[in-house]
């Protein structure tokens, strides 16, 4: 079966690199080349060194070295890299699933998380958060939806659209269950390191549990997504394996200056974390004062972790909201709908510098709709 269109990815598509004020961007603030080989004294001369040779298919050993300082007790021979958190995505569906397998996922959901799986033949049921309750997960209704056949249960903290995120026992109750019934969790932690609190982080699933498979990439905290370098992380050796046979057959090995540039990052992830950290609080502080001021329109929850949030239209249709307002005032939020079809909310990311910019923007053309 063919995967449909990923219709977040395809509204991106039409618009990322043309609408005038982007409000709705997962990943955070980006650096340039320059910025990043000035961390170190020598790295401006070792990149212009560096031979552009095939690099190692599990991503090199520097590389994955310095992943491992992201877990409390992953060794380097349980992170296999991969081009981007997408790629690893792919692989892992390809690896784990058999046509008629469950897969649960942690909903609403970034869309290939589920649509692989449904390409490979397997059901693809939906654990839904309770946007009652900032979109929490009920453990209670997740064992209600376990079945023999579930083999993999998806779950993304802190989560994209809602920034829901949980607490660790939250974690360590649903790492006992995975045990008990036997199933993987897969676990999307692409925006941890994101939690205005610090000891609001999750420890990773590959650090909780000896089957679980924790996603990582460099895009969204660390604001590189151009270097395209995410990984997973698992205690698992034979899915390790099979991931690590199965990327012979996608992109067989990374590229050598993306290799080269995360290594050097990573070195200096806190450094590269918090300044992504302190832009989304001081984005998030002028988003009270924007929906403070329009209670009536939106239901707005701020979010404890992550740079996106998925606040709810009160009012109209969410679909016709963002449709105008990309036209008459070119910001771009991004239609719930394209998550779900019942959602009448929109996600709006403020990872970037350009928040103040592009709600000065929306708040111009709410005032101007008011009067209107
Ligand atoms: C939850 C989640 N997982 C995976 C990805 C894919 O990440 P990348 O584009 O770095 O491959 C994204 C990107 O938006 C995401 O939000």
């Amino acid at each position: 079966m063919k995967p449909a269109p990923f219709r977040l990815e395809r509204y991106f598509a039409a618009h990322e690199f043309s609408a005038p004020y982007l409000l709705c961007s997962s990943d955070c603030e980006s650096v340039d080349i320059r910025e990043l080989l000035a961390l170190e004294p020598q790295a401006h001369d070792d990149f212009l060194r560096l031979r552009l040779g095939y690099t190692e298919s599990l991503g090199s050993p520097d590389l994955r070295r310095a992943i491992t300082a992201l877990y409390a007790g992953i060794a380097a021979d349980e992170v296999l890299v991969h081009a981007g958190a997408e790629e690893a995505i792919f692989n892992f569906m390809h690896v784990a699933l058999e046509a008629g397998d469950q897969v649960i996922v942690h909903s609403p959901y970034y869309q290939s998380l589920g649509e692989v799986a449904r390409t490979l033949g397997a059901e693809v049921a939906e654990w839904r958060g309770d946007p009652e309750h900032g979109w929490a997960l009920d453990l209670a209704a997740l064992r209600q939806q376990l079945t023999p056949r579930t083999r993999v249960v998806v779950v993304n903290f802190p989560h994209n659209p809602t920034g829901f995120l949980p607490t660790g026992e939250f974690v360590r109750e649903l790492s006992a269950l995975a045990e008990q019934r036997g199933f993987i969790v897969f676990s999307d932690e692409v925006y941890r390191g994101l939690e205005a609190e610090r000891t609001d982080r999750l420890p990773a699933f590959a650090d909780v549990n000896e089957r679980a498979v924790s996603l990582g990439v460099l895009s969204k905290t660390y604001g590189l997504p151009g270097l395209r370098i995410g990984w997973i992380a698992t205690h698992d050796r034979e899915l390790y394996r099979r991931m690590a046979a199965f990327k012979d057959y996608t992109t067989i090995c990374n590229s050598a200056p993306s290799e080269f540039l995360a290594t050097l990052a990573l070195r200096h992830a806190e450094t590269l974390a918090a300044r992504n950290q302190q832009i989304i609080q001081d984005n998030l502080d002028r988003l009270d004062g924007f929906f403070a001021a329009h209670m009536d329109v939106f239901a707005w929850h701020r979010p404890k972790a992550g740079s996106v949030a998925f606040p709810a239209l009160r009012r109209g249709n969410v679909e016709v909201f963002c449709a105008k307002l990309i036209r008459d005032a070119g910001v771009l939020l991004l239609p719930g709908t394209l998550y779900g079809p019942d959602l009448n909310c929109f996600r709006i990311g403020f990872g970037r510098k350009n928040l103040p910019a592009a709600l000065h923007r929306l708040e111009a053309y709410m005032r101007e709709a008011r009067s209107a």
